[in-house]
């Protein structure tokens, strides 16, 4: 009994210490079930399957972003997902995600690994800072896709490393372009999103890696160039 006290107690203390998820309220809602790609959602990916990886992605991004205390973090109460009956392909505001059933529906191949994937780009929104909505939308994406690609989730239709036209395109350039900055550094992107926190600037580039980032985004081109 009394080990089975101060055994219960550890726990208790172990729980009040480590930082958890258990906090963050995950609910998840298909309000597409009477279209062909809410159907599909269903039957192939599934509501609950949805909220788990959610929550493991969550875990994954903290990790990545190598925010180990609450102190770090976000502070979010609750991550919504809806399945909606919309076209694109997912969208996330307020800590409201919205994956689309017309490209469920529409989706060829291995779909549930095709939105595990978007459900990783999408939880970064959750959990990213934007620089107090001052930073590049080009690198909000390419940071979530980041998140994507450390997640092993990149998709084959991707471009590969060196591809694009700059490196704030957006989505899998600019991903790659972070991959390649986080090769001269590592934990690179955790460093800079956590000097998003409360404002953005280009220079934070020559802060963490002492060039520009034209100047990286000009390497990069070279090291891939044939
Ligand atoms: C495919 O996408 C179109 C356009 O968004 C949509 O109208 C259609 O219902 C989708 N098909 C399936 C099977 O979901």
């Amino acid at each position: 009994m009394r080990q089975t006290i101060s055994f219960s107690f550890a726990l208790l203390i172990l729980a009040t210490l480590w930082p958890s998820n258990a906090a963050v309220e995950y609910v998840a809602t298909n309000r597409a079930e009477s279209t062909a790609g809410g159907i599909r959602f269903n039957n192939e990916i599934g509501l609950e399957f949805s909220r788990q990886t959610l929550i493991t992605a969550t875990d994954f991004i903290w990790k990545l972003f190598q925010q180990n205390t609450e102190a770090d973090r976000k502070s979010v109460a609750k991550v919504s997902l809806f399945i909606d009956p919309i076209d694109g392909v997912a969208y996330t505001s307020n800590n409201e995600i919205h994956v689309s059933a017309n490209y469920v529906g529409n989706y060829s191949g291995d779909v549930k690994t095709e939105i595990v994937g978007v459900l990783y780009h999408e939880d970064t929104h959750v959990w990213q800072w934007n620089g107090n909505g001052q930073a590049n939308g080009g690198l909000i994406e390419g940071i979530a896709d980041f998140v994507r690609l450390r997640a092993n989730y990149a998709p084959s239709h991707w471009v590969q490393p060196g591809e694009g036209d700059r490196w704030d395109q957006g989505y899998d350039v600019t991903a790659r372009f972070l991959d390649y900055c986080t090769s001269l550094k590592s934990g690179f992107v955790a460093e800079l999103n956590a000097k998003m926190r409360d404002g953005y600037s280009d220079s934070f580039f020559v802060d963490l890696l002492g060039k520009t980032v034209d100047q990286l985004w000009n390497d990069y081109k070279a090291k891939y160039a044939r």
